[in-house]
């Protein structure tokens, strides 16, 4: 049983989840093979364009809908009060899904302007019954407080890039101080290099567990989310594995300092639709 985090909602959310970007043809059995490990969580988005792929890896793993926490987001595209309520329905029908478990906007989107609409959307979905938790994507301390003040409704997830070169102190402290729970995408910075740099691999061998796990295990003790993605079902087995070993202070400490301050995408300026 993989260890579960309280939301501000009341809901809950497993310790660890599925990425399913950029799966396509590949997605009915990663999702089936997740899930049949053990994997509770699933994230995907409409801007993935795999939502029906994913649906049906959920009804293809036999596992009761009830224990599966099924994240979609909602793409800028479709930013603005009826034009969320519409995609929202959308995204129901290809996950072939009576409700989702947590609904995100995907990016703020400043420049648009439309994200306050948008959340006013959410909110109803949610007291609609036809969403249980929503949430963020991509937010700032500043896009928070502006969605907060406007509604009185704290988001309860914030998914961000999040992994040791990129650690985000400053915005994992302003989620908590708003009681918003911080999401990993990105966790294990989508590359080889990290996995292989030399604290990584020093702290896996006293451990005698995989690089992966190691920053996996960070993630967690850091009291944050990683939706880590893989289609390999070896590989999905391993991310899941690190509930049974704990990283010390130093060992926190020494992942931590491969920080270089940089992400990939601004949140203030990146626009996809
Ligand atoms: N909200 C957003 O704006 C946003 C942005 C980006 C991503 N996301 C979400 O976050 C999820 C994860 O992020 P990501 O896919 O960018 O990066 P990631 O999970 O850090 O890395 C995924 C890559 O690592 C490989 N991998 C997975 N487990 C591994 C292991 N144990 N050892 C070695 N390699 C491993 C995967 O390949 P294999 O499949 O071959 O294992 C894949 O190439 C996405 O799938 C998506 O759901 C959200």
């Amino acid at each position: 049983m993989i260890p579960t985090l309280a939301l501000n909602d009341g809901n809950r959310i497993p310790a660890i989840g599925l990425g399913t970007w950029p799966m396509n043809e590949e997605a009915p059995g990663a999702v089936r093979t997740a899930l049949e490990l053990g994997y509770r969580l699933i994230d995907t988005a409409a801007k993935y364009e795999n939502e029906e792929a994913v649906g049906q890896g959920i009804v293809e793993s036999g596992v009761p809908r009830e224990q599966i926490v099924v994240t979609t987001k909602l793409r800028g595209a479709d930013q603005g009060y009826e034009s969320t309520l519409r995609a929202f329905e959308t995204s129901r029908r290809k996950l072939g899904l009576e409700y989702i478990d947590l609904y995100l906007i995907h990016w703020p989107l400043p420049r648009v302007d439309k994200y306050v609409d948008s959340w006013r959307a959410m909110v109803k979905l949610r007291e609609d019954g036809v969403v249980r938790s929503i949430g963020v994507s991509n937010f700032t301390a500043a896009h928070l407080d502006r969605i907060i003040a406007e509604t009185d409704v704290a988001p309860a997830v914030n998914q961000i890039e999040l992994h040791p070169y990129f650690t985000q102190a400053e915005q994992r402290a302003a989620d908590t101080e708003r009681t918003v729970l911080t999401e990993s995408w990105s966790p294990l910075a989508r590359n080889a290099q990290l996995l292989s740099e030399p604290a990584v691999e020093q702290i896996a061998a006293r451990h005698e567990v995989e690089n992966s796990q190691v920053v996996l295990r960070w993630h967690i003790q850091l009291g944050v989310v990683p939706i880590p993605k893989s289609a390999s079902p070896d590989r999905q087995s391993s991310n899941l594995d690190v509930f049974g070993f704990e990283l010390s202070d130093s060992e926190m400490r020494q992942i931590s300092a491969l920080d270089r301050g940089r992400h990939r995408l601004d949140p203030d300026t990146h626009e996809e639709f």
